[in-house]
């Protein structure tokens, strides 16, 4: 392995999951996509996006496959760049996951960006915004969109007359401060280590709660910037996602071809 420069900005590629809710009896990293496994074009879009001194894959521990792919995909991009690179068994929940990815960063990493492999089409664009932000003095940033859906929060409750079991609408925050967040997000690496160190102390239960790494900073009480994110960013989940991809890698609105 090539040791990271100082001050290096490393990405950590999260694609550890399995996949479940697409429903193809496989990680979703592997899942093809436009003829490609999804985790093909993550990491092409983290090598494209020039950001990265260093970038660290999360694959299902035991999957000899995914990490040959990553191998071939580190000699695409070849030894002259400079570029570290490293691959780890993930955890059981995707915080375990980041976790096992940062220990592999050295002492000359400063910054780290953590991308979901579930997210294969987000643009070079997000990836500057977040790097500038950092540079800017963010300690932890995060691309996000304006959510276009009413949003709002449910307790369990029964009908009236039946007792029939539904939900009840317990409020409706204002549209106009919701963001749906993506990835990547990016760290100040002492901080989101700091985070992490908290997370790990938590009970199953409360892990299975954490979805993003931007939740753990908040938990101890950093500021997490927000910058704008993109519809190209799109996290594939369900096989209408897969499909949306799909169609988005093959026609006009291909995310490489239009996007900042
Ligand atoms: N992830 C991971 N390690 C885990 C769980 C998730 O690295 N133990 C990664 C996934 O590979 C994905 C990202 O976290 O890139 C977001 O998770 P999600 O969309 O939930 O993917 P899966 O967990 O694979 O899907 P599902 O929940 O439907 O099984
Ligand atoms: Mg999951």
């Amino acid at each position: 392995m090539i040791e990271a420069k100082n001050g290096t900005c490393a990405v950590v590629i999260v694609a550890a999951g399995s996949g479940e809710r697409l429903g193809h009896g496989m990680p979703k990293a592997k899942v093809p996509l436009g003829g490609e496994p999804m985790l093909a074009h993550a990491v092409r879009g983290v090598v494209q996006a020039g950001v990265a001194g260093h970038i660290v894959i999360a694959v299902p521990a035991g999957d000899d496959e995914l990490r040959e792919l990553c191998q071939i995909l580190a000699a695409e991009v070849g030894e002259d760049t400079g570029l570290a690179w490293s691959v780890v068994d993930g955890g059981a929940d995707r915080s375990a996951s980041v976790r096992a990815a940062l220990e592999m960063l050295g002492d000359a990493v400063t910054t780290v960006l953590i991308h979901d492999a579930a997210r294969p089409l987000a643009p070079s664009g997000v990836f500057d915004r977040v790097t500038a932000a950092l540079r800017d003095g963010a300690k932890a940033v995060i691309p996000a969109l304006a959510v276009v859906d009413t949003i709002k929060t449910v307790v369990p409750a029964g009908l009236p007359n039946t007792g029939a079991g539904v939900e009840r609408v317990s409020g409706t925050p204002a549209r106009n401060r919701l963001r749906a967040v993506q990835t990547p997000q990016g760290f100040e690496l002492a901080t989101l280590r700091k985070a992490h160190a908290h997370a790990a102390t938590l009970d199953a239960a409360a892990a299975a709660e954490i979805t993003d790494d931007a939740m753990l900073v908040e938990a101890i009480g950093e500021d997490v910037y927000v910058v704008q994110g993109s519809t190209h960013s799109l996290k594939i989940t369900t096989p209408t996602d897969l499909l949306l991809a799909e169609a988005m890698l093959a026609g006009p609105l291909r995310p490489r071809w239009v996007e900042g």
